[in-house]
């Protein structure tokens, strides 16, 4: 029996969307459906490999964040002066796309959720363990995932504007798209990305201990940066101590593994650079590391992905009183 084939488009389009076939469909075939997404659409279409990296089927379940057309918009518009178009659109899209399953029920779990991606491109990703995507963190209690109530479910990549997520849940064939209002910027080297966010005392710290280029180098850390504000009221321990001293107190503050805040176990202690430990608090909110010699400091800014791992901004220098602190 052939019946099917002389049933009328649209009426083929609601009988699928009636018994979820729509589930199975191509990105292009998902993103139709919804009129805010079809600058994404026209730049999917026009490039093979991107369509490729959300249809094939050999990926396993993927998760794409979809940028709106308000999010394409700036961004198109420069992109038509800028060089190397094609590589940066498949960079940054590649960036969206999470590898795995993550509905909205899963990305608003409290703590939030960190995934890795199919950034690839050794410009943005250095973490050292083979073929792996750079990683992103989906969170509804704020960037370190510890707000006592739900806000909106935002995405946090490299540092820059976080990108909310306004509609939930459109399947497709390999999984879910989101749809984001917001480019999630590529993730930068460490000092790159303390340099955005002004930190200029910890990056003078850097250079006079000389450890700029083995931080952006290395691959999977984690680095807990110190505000400009910890640093002035510790009086400029950067420009005073002796350079060994620095060295050892910005080792303090720097593990050799990327630990994205749903790593690190409440209560638990984690071993630095500098071979002694610090402990993981959760208060009142706010996720705190505490140091060997009892220095407490808060987490003002978590999960800012970096090329080599992840970087959380922090409101004290003074994480010991023992002599490994900057004080
Ligand atoms: C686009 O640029 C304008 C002006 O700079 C800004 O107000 C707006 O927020 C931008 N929109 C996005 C989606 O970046
Ligand atoms: C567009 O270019 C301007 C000037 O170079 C820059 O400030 C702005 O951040 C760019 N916008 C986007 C979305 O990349
Ligand atoms: C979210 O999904 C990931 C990957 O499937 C899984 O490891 C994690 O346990 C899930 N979290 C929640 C809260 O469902
Ligand atoms: C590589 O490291 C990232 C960041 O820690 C992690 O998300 C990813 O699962 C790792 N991949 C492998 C294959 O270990
Ligand atoms: C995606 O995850 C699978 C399973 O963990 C892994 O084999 C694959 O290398 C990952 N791909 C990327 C691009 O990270
Ligand atoms: C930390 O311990 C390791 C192994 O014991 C050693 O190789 C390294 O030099 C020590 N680092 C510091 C800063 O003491």
């Amino acid at each position: 029996m052939k019946m099917k084939s002389y049933l009328p488009p649209l009426f083929l389009f609601l009988l699928a969307s009636v018994v979820g076939i729509q589930a199975q469909g191509t990105i292009s075939n998902a993103l139709a459906m919804d009129g805010k997404l079809s600058t994404l659409l026209s730049i999917l279409n026009n490039n093979p490999a991107l369509t490729q990296l959300l249809d094939d089927k050999s990926y396993g379940q993927r998760t794409f964040l979809a940028p709106s057309n308000t999010a394409l918009a700036n961004y198109t518009a420069n992109l038509t002066s800028s060089g190397n178009t094609q590589t940066l659109m498949e960079a940054i899209l590649s960036y969206h796309i999470m590898n795995g399953s993550f509905p909205a029920s899963n990305l608003t779990s409290p703590g939030g959720v960190a995934a890795a991606t199919f950034l690839q491109n050794s410009q943005y990703t250095n973490l050292g363990n083979g073929s792996s995507g750079n990683v992103v963190y989906a969170s509804q209690y704020g960037s370190s995932g510890e707000s006592n109530t739900p806000g909106k479910l935002e995405v946090f990549g490299g540092v820059g504007n976080s990108a909310p997520i306004v509609t939930t849940d459109i399947r497709y064939g390999n999984g879910y798209v989101h749809i984001v209002d917001d480019l999630l910027p590529l993730p930068q080297t460490c000092t790159g990305s303390m340099g955005k966010l002004s930190l200029s005392s910890l990056l003078v710290a850097l250079n006079n201990a000389e450890l700029s280029q083995t931080l952006d180098g290395t691959p999977h850390v984690t680095c807990f940066a110190p505000t400009q504000d910890a640093f002035t009221a510790a009086g400029s321990p950067e420009n005073k101590l002796p350079k060994p001293d620095l060295v050892n107190a910005l080792m303090f503050h720097t593990l050799g593994k990327a630990m994205y805040s749903p790593d690190l176990k409440t209560g638990a202690s984690y071993q630095t650079l500098a071979n002694q430990s610090i402990k993981v608090v959760r208060d009142g909110g706010a996720l705190y590391l505490e140091g060997d010699g009892g220095g407490k400091a808060k987490v003002v800014m978590g999960n800012v992905i970096v090329k080599n791992g992840v970087m959380h901004v922090i409101d004290q220098v003074r994480l010991s009183f023992s002599k490994v602190g900057f004080c």
